[in-house]
């Protein structure tokens, strides 16, 4: 299965590599794809490209559930190892934590767009906040975790926290969900992170910025199938917090799941 986490573009069909790579399909369909482009708007030229490169046929969340249950990891451990990326969740987990974000302090968490709740499932365990809530536009999905983990699941249309109150939240977070949304659903979403943040709290995120698209990564894209890249300007992004009252203290480039890179920005709202 390794085989098939190298996105290498399309390949022949080989008979024992075709179903692994189909059960793959699933992964990036389901549980990984960035809504916006896969489920809720995506043009049946980009759904199709996805699979082309994947190899196999859609697949829903339930069958990849199905599929992770059979090896006894949870679903979002499961991902991670299909992807060749064993730990690499871990070590944003560590980034967040040396830089304040997580830790005993952190009653309250908000998290938009959990996918398979690998971030849930590690912060829960760790750190037992009081509160943890998630924000995940796909509506089963959003179901499933609420029954699989402690979570309250919030209604949301994709680009605001409305069921939260003003400054209740210690840790509000998202990965991967930046890097596929249209700019004006980012700004949406970071004014009401900001709204929503208590003082002394932290804000973790991931975005697409220029140190992620060199000519060489462009390249790649364009030789590849994956058409959800949204590209945002880490120096507006910064800016934008910075006049609302919050300080980068931590920032870092990482892979993507699947495919590319993102920068991390950890923002600390000041002090009351
Ligand atoms: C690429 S996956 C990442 C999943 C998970 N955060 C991770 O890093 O493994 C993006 C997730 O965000 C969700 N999502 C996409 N657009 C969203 C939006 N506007 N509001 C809330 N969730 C969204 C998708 O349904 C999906 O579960």
């Amino acid at each position: 299965l390794h085989d098939t986490a190298d996105l290498g573009g399309p390949r022949e069909a080989d008979p024992v590599v075709t179903g692994a790579v189909d059960r793959l399909a699933g992964l990036v369909n389901g549980l990984l794809a960035p809504a916006g482009v896969m489920v809720a708007r995506a043009a049946p030229s980009q759904a199709e490209s996805w699979r082309a490169e994947i190899g196999g046929r859609y697949r829903s969340d339930r069958e990849v559930i199905a599929l992770a249950r059979r090896t006894g990891l949870s679903v979002s451990d499961y991902l991670e190892r299909q992807w060749g990326n064993p730990g690499r969740r871990a070590g944003i987990l560590a980034r967040m934590q040396s830089a304040g974000a997580l830790g005993p302090h952190m009653r309250t968490v908000c998290e938009i767009g959990p996918g398979s709740g690998g971030y849930i499932q590690d912060i829960t365990r760790a750190f037992t906040p009081e509160w943890y809530e998630i924000y995940e536009i796909e509506a089963q999905r959003a179901r499933w975790l609420g029954q699989e983990y402690p979570v309250t699941v919030r209604e949301t249309e994709g680009e605001a926290l409305s069921g939260t109150d003003d400054a209740a939240i210690n840790l509000v977070h998202a990965h991967g969900v930046f890097a596929s949304l249209k700019v004006i659903s980012c700004f949406t979403y970071f004014d009401e992170i900001s709204r929503v943040t208590a003082p002394g709290g932290h804000v973790c995120f991931d975005i697409i910025d220029d140190d992620c698209l060199s000519d060489d990564a462009i390249t790649r894209y364009l030789a590849g199938p994956l058409r959800y890249l949204q590209f945002m300007s880490r120096q507006l992004v910064e800016a934008f917090f910075k006049a609302r009252g919050f300080a980068l203290v931590e920032s870092f480039r990482t892979p993507l799941l699947v495919s590319g890179e993102s920068t991390y920005l950890i923002f600390r709202k000041r002090d009351g």
